[in-house]
């Protein structure tokens, strides 16, 4: 019998994870069907309610329910705890499962598909919101020699690390960006939402160190603001977040199935030239 799962969110028309799940089907030979789910913004709750009783094994969770999601599972991991938000679910009787991969894909693009080791390095995160908080663990699991957070709202970036601290013992330290001065990374994340709005995070190009990688958690938007200031800066690696979000399934794919699926042919027909 077909196995059902989805992805729920309002708006969305625009999710690409019936076709990366759908090619994961093919390539693995799983017979699973993955659909879209418009829920009300004030049903979330009803609309899996309904999915699990017709028989749906299992969901992914985009915005606005990230956190709807956190309170309507019975069993919350620590990776979701962590982010404050759910991007995954999976149904067994009574009991709801939830994780958040976002972090993980993270991790595992720069590490895999970027072949970009995180031990030792020095990393900049910009933005102190939700895909931060999701990323924060998994980065500080790769035990990056450091690890600076700056904000516009310096205290949002300060209660993050105070957060992280509770969970790993390397310092997360936490900075606006004028206190930047002439400090230089590895690897600079933008995970603002600024590249949403054609933004860019009051920056100055010399945090990039020579032989950095620039990170776009945004993904499909070309050549963002902050791309641009890093290409600029003399910055030759440079990636958006279609990895990120091709990792991101994948693990859940692994927790739904048992078996993780290759991301290459996915993340290769899902790019957008950064240009
Ligand atoms: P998300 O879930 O995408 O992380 P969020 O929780 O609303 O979204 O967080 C957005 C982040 O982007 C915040 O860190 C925000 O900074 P503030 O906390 O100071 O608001 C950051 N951000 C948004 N637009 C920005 C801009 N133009 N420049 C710098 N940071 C920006």
């Amino acid at each position: 019998m077909t196995d059902r799962y989805a992805v729920i969110g309002n708006p969305i028309e625009q999710s690409k994870s019936p076709l990366i799940h759908t090619a994961f089907a093919q390539v693995t030979g799983h017979d699973i069907s993955y659909t879209k789910v418009l829920a009300p913004l004030d049903g979330f709750a009803d609309t899996v309610d309904a999915f699990r009783a017709a028989g749906g094994r299992g969901m992914n969770v985009t915005a606005p329910f990230k956190l709807d999601a956190c309170e309507y599972a019975t069993d919350l991991a620590p990776s979701a705890q962590m982010a404050g938000a759910v991007n995954a679910m999976k149904f067994d009787g009574d009991r709801v499962f939830a994780e958040n991969f976002d972090g993980v894909g993270l991790v595992r693009d720069m590490v895999h598909n970027l072949a970009r080791p995180l031990k030792g390095q020095r990393v900049l995160l910009l933005g102190a919101g939700g895909a931060t908080r999701g990323a924060l663990l998994p980065l500080l699991a790769q035990q990056p020699a450091q690890v600076v957070l700056v904000n516009r709202t310096v205290a949002k970036a300060h209660e993050l690390s105070a957060l992280a601290q509770r969970h790993n013992p390397l310092q997360v330290q936490a900075l606006g960006y004028e206190d930047l001065h002439d400090m230089a990374f590895d690897v600079v994340i933008n995970a603002t939402s600024a590249s949403l709005t054609a933004q860019l995070p009051p920056l100055k190009a010399q945090v990039f160190a020579p032989g950095s990688l620039a990170y776009e958690l945004a993904y499909g938007k070309g050549l963002t603001p902050f791309l641009k200031l890093a290409q600029q800066a003399g910055v030759t690696h440079l990636a958006d977040g279609v990895g990120m979000l091709a990792e991101q399934a994948a693990e859940a794919f692994a927790w739904w199935r048992g078996v993780r699926p290759d991301t290459a042919a996915v993340i290769h027909q899902l790019t957008v030239p950064l240009v």
